[in-house]
């Protein structure tokens, strides 16, 4: 018999704390965590790489197919490997998030990447962080959580984050690039950003991270207990 997997699925827009929350509840029920984010990231800046422009679906498929891509863990944190190569730095940049949800929009990439995803979901089980994991990856998701937050407070957490490395950045353009995201990934055709309809949407931008992880919490005891 399989043993039972549990999936969490996490989703939201970038920048509402899923990345945090996902870290919280993997130490909580040492379940391993999927960042769906960072295979788009690894797909564009691939592309990037190969001069594919990020409207080429026939391309960026074949490219998805045969992507070599790992997760690593090095010093308590995650490194991101394309080929050999550690790519982390180069794919958590704006640009790298916007390059990222130009080749999200296309449903041939999106389905080259699905299986890849769901391989992930192990005994005991898995925290899966996206925009599509309880509506299309993990449609039987034990438990889904859409976290929310106003494009304003995501703006100005992702400024703060980004001081406590020293970077200066504007606050406007932040801004407008959250909003020039989130407008591709709640619009697109195929896998739009929306709350699952059994999921709990956590709107976070008044609550701190620790009330986020204490109300997730709650609701997946609640889940996993019916
Ligand atoms: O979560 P992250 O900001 O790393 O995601 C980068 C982009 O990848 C998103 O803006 C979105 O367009 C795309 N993405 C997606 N489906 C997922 C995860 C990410 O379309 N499950």
């Amino acid at each position: 018999m399989q043993p039972k997997v549990t999936v969490i699925a996490v989703d939201g827009p970038g920048g509402a704390g899923k990345g945090e929350l996902c870290i919280r509840l993997s130490r909580k029920y040492g379940f391993a965590i999927l960042d769906s984010g960072a295979i788009y990231r690894v797909l564009a800046y691939a592309a990037l790489q190969k001069n594919i422009p990020l409207d080429d679906e026939e391309k960026l498929t074949v490219l998805a197919q045969n992507l070599n891509l790992s997760f690593r863990e090095v010093n308590n944190a995650v490194a991101v490997m394309l080929d050999n190569e550690d790519v982390t730095s180069g794919i958590r940049n704006e640009a790298a998030g916007n390059a990222a949800s130009k080749v999200a929009v296309l449903p041939q990439v999106r389905a080259a990447l699905l299986q890849r995803q769901r391989d992930f979901a192990v005994a005991p089980g898995l925290i899966a962080d996206g925009r599509d994991m309880g509506t299309v990856v993990f449609p039987d998701a034990a438990v889904k959580i859409f976290l929310d937050a106003s494009a304003e407070e995501r703006a100005r957490r992702r400024v703060s984050q980004l001081a406590l490395r020293g970077v200066k950045a504007d606050y406007d353009s932040i801004l407008r690039e959250i909003a020039e995201r989130d407008f591709r990934d709640r619009n697109r055709a195929t896998a739009p950003l929306k709350p699952a309809e059994d999921a709990l949407v956590l709107d976070s931008t008044t609550l701190s991270i620790e009330e986020v992880v204490e109300t997730a919490v709650t609701f997946i005891e609640s889940k996993l207990a019916s």
